[in-house]
């Protein structure tokens, strides 16, 4: 640690995480709905596989990257919502659970694709598991992706207003993992831990797709 600077408040698993999902959420909007569905399966994989390693980080990773430690009662959320300024460091009482909601979104956007099929020339690797309900899970999937389009646009959208009206570094911090004035006091988590977790949900997927029961083939 660097004296009189402190650790970071995001350390590099949540940072990397992050900003994976601007850039692989941007491609699967695109792949979705142009019906690219090789490409849109594989990117998938990886977005479901960084979502998941970012749950668990937030039982077993950094300090600041832990539930128990933004998820607060309703109390501080309505005493935020109120207008109580937030003095700590990490998420605000609001931000916590939109944290939550946002991982959880994508966590059910990415499983139910996983049970989708798209009538023609499609399968995801368990929908043939399903049967004839791959339908009801690609209307979740489209379904889901409505309500995670509009929290991503709110999240967006709260994000520029700290930026530009409350002139507060959010975007800065979450890029190098601090910011002026906001720093940690504890050290964060090696990072290797959270590579591990996901390797182990890339090789569960992959196992899925390579092993899960197919139609037979009509030759
Ligand atoms: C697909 C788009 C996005 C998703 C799904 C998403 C999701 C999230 C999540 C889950 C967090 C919590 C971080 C954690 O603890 O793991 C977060 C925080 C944050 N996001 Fe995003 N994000 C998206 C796009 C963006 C974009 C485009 C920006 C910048 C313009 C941005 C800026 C931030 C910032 C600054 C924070 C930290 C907020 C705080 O300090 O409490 N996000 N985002
Ligand atoms: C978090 C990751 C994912 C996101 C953000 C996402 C997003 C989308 C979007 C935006 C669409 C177009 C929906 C529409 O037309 O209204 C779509 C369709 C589809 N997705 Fe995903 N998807 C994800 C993961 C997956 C995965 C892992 C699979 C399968 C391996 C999958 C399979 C499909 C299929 C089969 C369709 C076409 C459904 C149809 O034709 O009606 N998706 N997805």
């Amino acid at each position: 640690m660097q004296l009189g600077q402190g650790w970071p408040v995001w350390d590099w698993p949540v940072r990397v995480i992050h900003w994976y999902f601007p850039l692989a959420i941007g491609f699967m909007w695109w792949s979705g709905e142009t019906g690219n569905l090789e490409l849109h399966r594989w990117c998938g994989y990886s977005l479901l596989a960084a979502a998941l390693t970012r749950l668990v980080w937030g039982f077993v990773g950094s300090y600041h990257a832990q539930f128990k430690h933004f998820l607060r009662g309703p109390a501080a959320v309505l005493a935020y919502l109120r207008g109580v300024p937030y003095q700590g460091v990490g998420h605000n009482p609001l931000g916590g659970w939109s944290t939550l909601a946002l991982l959880l979104l994508v966590f059910v956007q990415g499983s139910t694709g996983l049970f989708s099929a798209d009538d023609i020339t499609f399968e995801a690797p368990l929908a043939y598991w399903v049967g004839e309900h791959a339908g009801t899970f690609t209307e979740i999937h489209e379904l889901n992706w409505g309500i995670l389009r509009t929290l991503i646009f709110i999240h967006i959208g709260a994000i520029a207003f700290y930026h530009f009206v409350k002139h507060q570094p959010l975007v800065a911090a979450m890029w190098r993992g601090k910011a002026e004035g906001k720093v940690s006091d504890k050290p964060p988590r090696s990072a290797l831990w959270a590579v591990i977790i996901f390797l182990v949900f890339v090789g569960l997927l992959l196992a899925l797709h390579n092993f899960a029961p197919q139609a037979p083939a009509y030759y």
